[in-house]
């Protein structure tokens, strides 16, 4: 119960390491925030997580739903300690092939979403004046390029700068501003992106997943699961000196 009594908002937490990281924050005490574009579906894990999980609609793309759904969950469960910034989108093009259209929605999400996020919710935070938690998703990819998956890497880059800016402006307030960057981590995320290189490697759908996961030294592809026990720790008092970090946790693909 290393988290008893704290309440979480999560972005994206309707599927995959977002719902993860909900499932891994109740069992540890917490009460949480599954605030999803997909509303539907984040009402369903809501309800099948149970009584400490309630969904929230948002669209990290507009402020004013933003705003509107970080008000909701601070009615909800009173305060914020912890926010996730889990959502984002994947999309993989050669160089000359890459649209404006993909460009500006994956920039949109996963670095505006997550800047304006974290600027919401520290509000929150600085006006408490109790501190807090938040923990952005970057990823492997934000570390170095990928032939066909510029915009996405990216993006993930800018998340590891802005974690860092972030961290640095706001402990002086007792927040705490950490990243995790996974490898690759199986689930429908990793089928949408399968399905990309397929295209692109002209291979079978699948054979991607099978080639990344023998290439892991851990000696497979990531679970979700795998990733719970560092956004538990970033939420702990134990993370207190932890400032403007990105931390990976891939199975070894990586170091940095
Ligand atoms: N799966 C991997 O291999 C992997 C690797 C490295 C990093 N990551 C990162 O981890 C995080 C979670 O990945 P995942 O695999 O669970 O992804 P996912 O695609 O399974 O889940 C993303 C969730 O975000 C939601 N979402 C999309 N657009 C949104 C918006 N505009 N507003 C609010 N919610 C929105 C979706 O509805 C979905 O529930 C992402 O930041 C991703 O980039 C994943």
């Amino acid at each position: 119960m290393r988290l008893k009594g704290k309440t979480a908002f999560i972005t994206g937490a309707a599927r995959g390491i977002g719902r993860a990281f909900a499932e891994a924050y109740v069992r540890e005490g917490a009460t949480v925030t599954i605030a999803d574009i997909n509303i539907a579906a984040a009402e369903k894990t809501a309800a099948e997580i149970g009584a400490s999980a309630h969904a929230v609609q948002m669209d990290v793309t507009d402020q004013a739903s933003i705003e509107a759904a970080v008000a909701d969950a601070v009615a909800k469960m009173g305060h914020i300690d912890i926010l996730i910034n889990n959502a984002a989108l994947f999309d993989a093009a050669p160089i000359v092939e890459i649209t404006r259209a993909s460009f500006d929605r994956l920039y949109a999400v996963n670095v505006a979403g997550t800047l304006f996020t974290m600027q919401a919710v520290a509000r929150h935070m600085i006006a408490r004046g109790k501190g807090g938690k938040i923990i952005n998703m970057a990823s492997q990819a934000g570390r170095r390029g990928e032939a066909l998956v510029a915009v996405y890497c990216s993006t993930k880059a800018a998340v590891i700068s802005l974690t860092q800016s972030a961290g640095l402006n706001l402990i002086q307030h007792g927040i705490n501003v950490n990243a995790i960057a996974p490898g690759v981590v199986d689930g429908e995320h990793w089928d949408g992106v399968d399905a990309l290189f397929a295209k692109f490697e002209n291979k079978p759908l699948g054979q991607k997943k099978k080639e990344v996961g023998a290439a892991v030294p851990f000696g497979r592809m990531g679970t979700a699961a795998d990733l719970t026990g560092m956004a538990i720790f970033l939420a702990t008092p134990e993370a207190d000196y932890i400032v403007a970090q990105t931390y990976n946790v891939d199975g070894g693909n990586w170091m940095s």
